[in-house]
């Protein structure tokens, strides 16, 4: 928490430094010789540091991105939940009619669910609490979990397929 708040600003300084500099390069050289590799092995480390820097630096914005829910599903929730169903809890999959009937088919429904577990769902927030109805894994930020329920909304609208 207090480790991402203090490097997360130091990486984006560099990131947008970088950015301006090989930019400005890049766009003298490209439009003579585009296939042609002008051999300067400083460069392409700059260009391939500036892209990588940029695919790391995108997603921990305030939106996790599709690929990031869909890879936190996987991991944390289809041990229970594959492709939308229950393996422990019948009648309270992730399809559309069940969150309906079980009053959780809101987006901010399926938050605070996520959040704070229920019944044998651990809670995967922050501060989940009691510490029995949570899980004993790595808690997920709020922007985690709040990804993870419109990935659910959206797979759940679009019948899992
Ligand atoms: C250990 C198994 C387990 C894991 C892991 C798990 N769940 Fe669940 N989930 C359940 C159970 C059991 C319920 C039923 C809770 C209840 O209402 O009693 C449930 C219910 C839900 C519901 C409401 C379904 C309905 O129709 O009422 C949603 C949404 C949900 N889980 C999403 C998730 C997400 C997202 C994750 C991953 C972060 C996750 N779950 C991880 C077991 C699990």
């Amino acid at each position: 928490m207090v480790l991402s708040t203090i490097t997360r600003p130091a990486a984006w300084v560099r990131c947008s430094s970088s950015e301006s500099a090989s930019t400005s390069t890049s766009r003298k050289s490209t439009p003579s010789a585009p296939a042609r590799p002008t051999g300067n092995p400083i460069d392409i480390g700059a260009k391939l540091g500036l892209c990588l820097c940029l695919a790391l630096s995108t997603p921990t914005a305030a939106l996790a991105s599709e690929g990031a829910s869909e890879a936190l599903f996987e991991n944390k929730c289809a041990g229970c939940h594959a492709n939308g169903g229950n393996v422990l809890a019948a009648g309270k999959s992730l399809r559309l009619e069940d969150l309906q009937r079980n009053q959780v088919a809101e987006i901010n429904e399926i938050y605070s669910l996520v959040y704070s577990g229920k019944g044998k769902m651990p809670g995967f927030g922050k501060d989940c609490a009691p510490a029995g109805q949570c899980t004993f894994a790595a808690r997920l930020s709020d922007e985690e979990v709040s990804g993870l329920a419109e990935y659910v909304d959206q797979r759940a609208r679009d019948g899992w397929n």
